[in-house]
């Protein structure tokens, strides 16, 4: 069957689909997968989710190529994340087969909603758990509940592919310097919505965060890491409050397959008077170019686009990520998993 959408005017949001799957963690052990129509979890008033954080999440996409296979981009990779930062909050690490097979189940039985190929969008894949036994006092679930929901969700880029500004906020950071900024953690977003939404008022795409400990260094730009290129090498932030996004693990190994030199290393923020082109990278922006960085502490306006055009290295890193993704390029690392 057929759906009507229209595919070209999606936006970043949720929207309902046929199915999401589900599975249960009790007495030590998950449980069967589940597939549910229901778009509502029935949840214990006391489960710890609620009262003390224990929520972890992951997204990744699946993309429709020309020959109009569905694939998914590297999935592997996020079933290592969210087991870490299952760990990191003392759950139940999902079993990485596990953690494959419901992710398969759940774009196959939604593939209706996969956006054709030349729509610029994609199915977003949007894995999270929960503790959902009782606690009072501060103590880890016995009992989780993993979930997998998709939406469909239009290009990041609507009007085409053009940089946006960024900024720095010395007042805000989104997690503490030895806390759960390499884990997907709910909690991390709560903590970032004021900064986030005082930059959208200003008129910023995002918040550049600097380490939270010396406020020295870049860390991250939002949901997205930072990278830079000056001089012909690609650099990142290296921090241990950030979180280690696979768009740029992926992007550092096309930027060395084009023979450039990769840097992961602290970057002191006055360095930005340097780059030649910066981006945010992740699933959602895949590499945003940043035409300027405004320090609102200093008043320091980093111009880092001359011409407000996107450099040629992020345009080449985008094209070539996307390019991987539709299968308009070989997948020379393995990265796609063909849904069958
Ligand atoms: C805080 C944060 N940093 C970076 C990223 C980018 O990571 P990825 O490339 O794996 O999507 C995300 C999005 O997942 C994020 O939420």
């Amino acid at each position: 069957m057929e759906q009507e959408l229209d595919w070209k005017n999606l936006s970043f949001g949720y929207m309902p689909t046929d199915y999401n799957v589900r599975c249960r963690y009790k007495d030590g052990k998950w449980g069967e997968i589940e597939v549910s129509q229901s778009e509502m979890v029935n949840l214990h008033i006391a489960a710890t989710c609620l009262h003390y954080g224990q929520e972890i999440f992951e997204g990744l996409k699946a993309f429709r190529g020309k020959d109009g296979k569905i694939r998914i981009f590297r999935l592997e990779e996020n079933a290592r994340r969210i087991a870490n930062s299952a760990r990191g909050l003392l759950m139940a690490p999902i079993p990485e087969d596990l953690f494959r097979e419901m992710v398969l189940k759940v774009v196959k039985l939604n593939e209706r909603f996969v956006p054709p190929y030349g729509s610029g969008a994609s199915l977003y894949i949007r894995p999270l758990e929960i503790g959902v036994s009782a606690q009072v006092g501060v103590k880890p679930a016995s009992e989780y509940l993993f979930i997998i929901l998709v939406s469909p969700v239009g290009p990041y880029f609507k009007t085409g592919f053009k940089p946006t500004n960024i900024c720095i906020m010395r007042q805000y950071d989104r997690v503490a310097p030895r806390g759960t900024g390499m884990w997907k953690v709910g909690g991390n977003y709560a903590a970032s919505l004021a900064a986030g939404e005082h930059a959208h008022e200003l008129g910023y795409s995002a918040v550049l965060y600097l380490d939270p400990k010396e406020k020295k260094y870049l860390d991250e730009c939002g949901p997205a890491n930072f990278i830079a290129i000056k001089d012909g090498v690609y650099i990142t932030p290296k921090s241990d409050s950030i979180l280690p996004s696979i768009t740029n693990k992926s992007l550092m190994q096309l930027a060395e397959d084009m023979g450039m030199k990769v840097e992961c290393r602290h970057i002191p923020v006055e360095e930005l008077a340097e780059v030649d082109e910066a981006a945010a990278v992740g699933t959602a922006a895949v590499a945003s170019p940043v035409g300027r960085i405004d320090d609102l502490d200093t008043g320091i306006q980093y111009q880092i686009l001359k011409d407000g055009k996107p450099g040629p290295v992020v345009t080449k890193l985008y094209e070539t990520l996307r390019g991987i993704q539709y299968a308009d390029l070989p997948d020379t690392h393995g990265w796609c998993t063909v849904v069958e």
